[in-house]
């Protein structure tokens, strides 16, 4: 468990995080969104202590980080940032290799590590183990970014805009095998994006964030069927928000994608 217990970012004087409060859960998958500049990056950064608070404490699993040591902590903590950076005069394998290798864990685990996990995203280990980045896809690259992270099987990882780079397309195909991915290996997930569809179709919690302040932290249909205020409301969109029942005593409204059966209909 993550644990932001009052902390605060100044920089030249400007509060950017204001007295945080943040409870992130062992094995949850913990969107965080607003628009940009709202401090999202600057606080995912202060949990590998990439950026220093300026004031406050952060616990993870009841330590506190600032007595631990940055390296040794950052191994604990995969990172997946919007340009994965992947080394391109590496191969795949080595690239997802990377980390295992510098934690020297054992060649034969990590090596069927690695063709376990290419598969996980749909990459067969027999094309795609030797090829080299520039001979890969971007929305490829940005699995192979993923798996990376995962390799070294750390408990918590952290996303920043992972997908944003990507075409529609890839972005959604990517959405869903990430999906799937998490039911399966349970990380504790922080999760970086502006786009609430995003959001809405990964997230266990969203804590949306406006001038360094949490705005409104809950489940996807805590956020889209009770918005805490007129700027959470305009964030998730009219289109997004369904209909109000005007009236109790009727059954709910079937949202439109809902095609109803009509005599003549086969
Ligand atoms: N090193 C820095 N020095 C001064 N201001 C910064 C620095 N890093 C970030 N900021 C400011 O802090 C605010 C939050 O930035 P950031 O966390 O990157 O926002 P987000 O990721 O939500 O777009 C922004 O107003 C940004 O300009
Ligand atoms: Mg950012």
């Amino acid at each position: 468990m993550i644990a932001f217990k009052n902390v605060s970012k100044t920089y030249n004087g400007h509060q950017i995080i204001k007295q945080l409060d943040l409870k992130i859960h062992g094995g949850e998958l913990f969107v965080m969104i607003g628009p940009s500049g709202c401090g999202k990056t600057t606080t995912m950064k202060m949990i590998n202590r990439l950026i220093e608070p300026s004031s406050g404490t952060i616990e993870i699993n009841g330590q506190d980080i600032s007595r631990q040591d940055p390296v040794e902590l950052r191994r604990g903590i995969g990172y997946v940032i919007q340009q994965i950076g992947l080394f391109p005069h590496m191969t795949i394998g080595q690239n997802v290799a990377l980390v295992p290798k510098l934690k020297k864990m054992d060649p034969a685990a990590y090596e069927k590590k690695v063709d376990e996990l290419l598969d996980m995203v749909g990459l067969d280990p027999k094309v795609y183990k030797n090829r080299y980045p520039a001979q890969l896809s971007g929305g490829q690259q940005q699995r192979v970014g993923v798996i990376r992270a995962l390799a070294a099987d750390p408990p918590i990882i952290l996303m920043d805009e992972p997908f944003s780079a990507l075409d529609p397309i890839s972005r959604e195909q990517l959405q869903d095998e990430f999906v799937r991915l998490q039911k399966a290996i349970h990380k504790t997930i922080v999760f970086v994006t502006h786009d609430m569809d995003e959001a809405l179709k990964i997230a266990d919690r969203i804590c949306l964030m406006q001038g360094g302040i949490v705005v409104q932290l809950g489940e996807p249909a805590d956020i889209l069927h009770r918005p805490a205020s007129d700027f959470v409301t305009d964030f998730i969109g009219p289109k997004r928000l369904k209909t109000p029942i005007q009236n109790t005593n009727l059954p709910p409204q079937p949202s439109h994608d809902v095609i109803q059966f009509q005599p003549g209909m086969s």
